[in-house]
């Protein structure tokens, strides 16, 4: 597998006012690799910079410094042989409001060089995938949200990337037309072996999506792994929550691996292990020795939500403009 997109030391700052002296360092030496095929997300609370992250590996803005390569090639050089190879849909997609949906898509699919029947085609067969049929003649501004989104991500693939750039395909959404355009991006995403880049701050949809994370605070990079090793980052425990008949024989909890506390109350017996998966079977049998019965056990683990809420703690990135 090769590398799809490579970011080194990207700095951007936003500059505003009188001879733009009011300066807003967002970017302040990002490097990222992403393998081809693979779908990365990145996670960070409001205005760290995540849309903006996009724009620069998406060719839409330029960085103040650093260096990008999308698919072996340099895209602040050679930005216009990228730009056929990379498509970007945003959450909140602004089209011509006053064609209809179809229309949109022609007008992008001239933009990218379709031509005639394949134009046609093209169009009617995403019109079909994202089930846009009955909303095809209706103008842009007239549109839900879920159907200017699935607009969006229908106009996103016109040109068959190998690398797709996501901003919070999903914000605004209801839970069920979310789910179901999560799951159709995870199809395509693998029919097609894309590569995609996506920003979310749905918890649940960049766990059901990516295969790797990387958190933005403070204009870098903080951390990156799978959804499972930023837990385990930040994880103090799983709880094993146990209702019993009977006697815990509590001389085994304490020598038991893995445990790191606990707490009887009346018939519930509460035990946090460093790892719940993976002791809850030796914790059940070695609490069923005696005559204790056990009436039903539950798991409580870590997840990305928590993650999300102690990695953002502290966060000062969105603080305002700065002289
Ligand atoms: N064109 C611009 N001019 C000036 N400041 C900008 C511009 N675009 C973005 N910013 C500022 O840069 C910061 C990062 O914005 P950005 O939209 O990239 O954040 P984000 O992480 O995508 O936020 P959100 O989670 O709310 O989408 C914000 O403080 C924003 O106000
Ligand atoms: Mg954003």
């Amino acid at each position: 597998m090769g590398i799809a997109v490579r970011a080194e030391g990207i700095y951007k700052t936003f500059r505003s006012g009188w001879w733009g002296r009011k300066q807003k360092e967002v970017l302040k030496g990002i490097d990222l690799q992403i393998e081809e095929g693979e779908v990365f997300g990145i996670l960070g609370p409001n205005g760290v910079g995540k849309t903006t992250l996009l724009s620069i590996l998406s060719t839409l803005l330029f960085p103040d410094q650093g260096k990008i390569q999308i698919l072996g090639m340099d895209s602040l050089r050679d930005g216009h042989r990228v730009r056929e190879k990379v498509n970007i849909s945003s959450g909140n997609a602004n089209f011509l409001w006053s064609l209809t949906a179809k229309e949109n898509l022609h007008f992008y699919g001239m933009l990218y060089g379709l031509n005639g029947n394949h134009r046609a085609k093209k169009i009617n067969d995403l019109i079909k995938l994202f089930s846009l049929e009955e909303h095809q003649d209706i103008p842009f501004d007239r549109l839900s949200t879920g159907m200017k989104q699935r607009l969006s991500l229908a106009k996103s693939l016109l040109n068959d990337p190998s690398v797709l750039f996501l901003d919070e395909p999903t914000v605004g959404l209801d839970p069920s037309v979310s789910i179901t355009i999560r799951e159709q991006i995870q199809v395509i995403q693998k029919e097609r072996g894309m590569t995609v880049l996506l920003t979310t701050h749905n918890m649940k949809e960049a766990e059901y999506l990516c295969h790797r994370i990387a958190f933005l605070k403070g204009g870098e990079i903080l951390t990156t792994g799978t959804a499972e090793s930023l837990k385990r980052m930040i994880r103090v425990g799983d709880v094993v929550k146990i209702e019993f008949k009977g006697t815990i024989l509590e001389d085994e909890l304490i020598r038991a691996d893995g445990v790191i506390n606990y707490g009887i109350s009346g018939n519930l017996c509460e035990i946090i292990v460093d790892d719940g998966e993976r002791r809850l079977g030796n914790l059940i049998a070695l609490l069923s020795q005696g005559d204790l019965q056990i009436k039903k056990v539950t798991l409580g683990q870590t997840d990305l939500e928590e993650v999300f809420i102690e990695f953002a703690k502290n966060n000062d990135s969105d603080m305002g403009l700065c002289d």
